[in-house]
């Protein structure tokens, strides 16, 4: 089965096709990044009519990349939601137009399910339940994944995204847009222990916090005018990955309390391609003697390949949606079930 699916939730246009939601046969990713810079984040207004001017390109890049034409999809998978609704509406209406146009099914995909299950693509034989742990510029929480389709969310930002504290502590620094890779390779030759941060909520494991964090930053910024970019860049980003692993930690604990043996943890989502966090999720495996699923960083990132992927789990559970399905911005994962 080819499917060929479209993500545009937020300010990337993206493509692919994957056979079987296993094969991938062309993935194309349309980074509106150089549109946004300026404005030092993402305007939804702005990202909409922009995918409105690429998404039939980038879909037929995705054919052409592929060998194919229309006539070898058999289905049309798009992200309904949650995200932007300028951006949603694009990639979704133009999965749907594709189905009509051309008698096959559709399939409307939670982005954030498309993150979670983005593993099955790497990962052979994954059992259920794992945890996860989903962590991109617009949502972080900590996820129990029953099996495909059925999740329990855990532990959850009250404020800002982890992604999100990434992209405003670089803005303070003077860094650019999206923060979290280059305040990722800067921390790599700071000190992370040059300044304590703040680890809110220690002792919730349902709840995390990240925009006090970021206001302690910006004080330490302007009372330390010789500190080192570097080195608040480590101790800010020790600070997120010393949050993101207790809440991952305690919702293993909350599994194992359970009598359910968790197989494994995951990561997801943007600040998932982040290189210590990386590490210290297989650290916290190797503790648990459980195992790592821990996506291509490509994968981490908005991309179509994790909508056909999510698309393929869903079809198979629950067949195809009606063409009036519309996209849901706030479409919870906890809703699925
Ligand atoms: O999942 P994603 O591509 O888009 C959303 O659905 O939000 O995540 C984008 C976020 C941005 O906030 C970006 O700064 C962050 O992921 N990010 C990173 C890294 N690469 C991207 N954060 C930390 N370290 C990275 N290496
Ligand atoms: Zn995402």
């Amino acid at each position: 089965m080819n499917i060929l699916s479209i993500e545009s939730s937020c300010d990337e246009m993206a493509a692919a096709i994957v056979s079987d939601g296993r094969v991938v046969k062309s993935s194309v990713v349309s980074s509106q990044i150089d549109l946004h810079k300026k404005y030092g984040g993402v305007v939804p207004e702005l990202a909409g009519r922009h995918h409105l001017e690429l998404v039939n390109n980038v879909v037929q890049s995705a054919l052409d990349e592929a060998g194919m034409t229309f006539n070898d999809v058999d289905l049309f998978a798009g992200t309904r939601g949650p995200g932007l609704s300028a951006a949603l509406l694009v990639g979704c209406t133009a999965a749907k137009s594709y189905a009509y146009a051309m008698g096959k099914d559709f399939v409307g995909v939670n982005h954030h399910e498309a993150h979670i299950l983005s593993v099955l693509l790497e990962h052979e034989n994954v059992e259920f339940p794992f945890v996860s742990l989903l962590v991109s510029g617009g949502h972080t929480m900590v996820v129990i994944v029953d099996s495909p389709g059925k999740y329990r969310v855990i532990g959850e930002t009250i404020d800002d995204a982890a992604g999100e504290a990434y992209d405003k502590v670089a803005r303070l620094l003077g860094l650019g847009y999206p923060g979290g890779p280059l305040v990722d390779t800067l921390a790599l030759s700071g000190n992370p222990k040059a300044f304590n941060f703040p680890r809110p909520m220690k002792d919730d494991p349902t709840k995390m916090s990240f925009s006090g964090l970021k206001t302690a930053v910006k004080y330490a910024v302007r009372d330390n005018e010789d500190a080192k970019v570097e080195d608040i860049c480590a101790s800010f980003q020790e600070a997120v990955i010393d949050s993101l692993i207790s809440k991952t930690r305690a919702t293993i604990e909350v599994l194992n309390e359970e009598k359910l043996k968790t197989t494994a943890v995951s990561i997801g989502g943007g600040v998932a391609a982040n290189s210590n966090l990386r590490t210290r999720i297989e650290s916290l495996a190797k503790e648990y003697s459980i195992r790592a699923l821990v996506p291509d960083k490509a994968m981490c990132t908005d991309n179509a390949v994790m909508i056909a992927v999510a698309g393929k789990v869903h079809y198979d559970l629950r067949g195809p949606d009606g063409l009036g399905v519309g996209i849901d911005p706030g479409w919870k994962i906890s809703d699925l079930s």
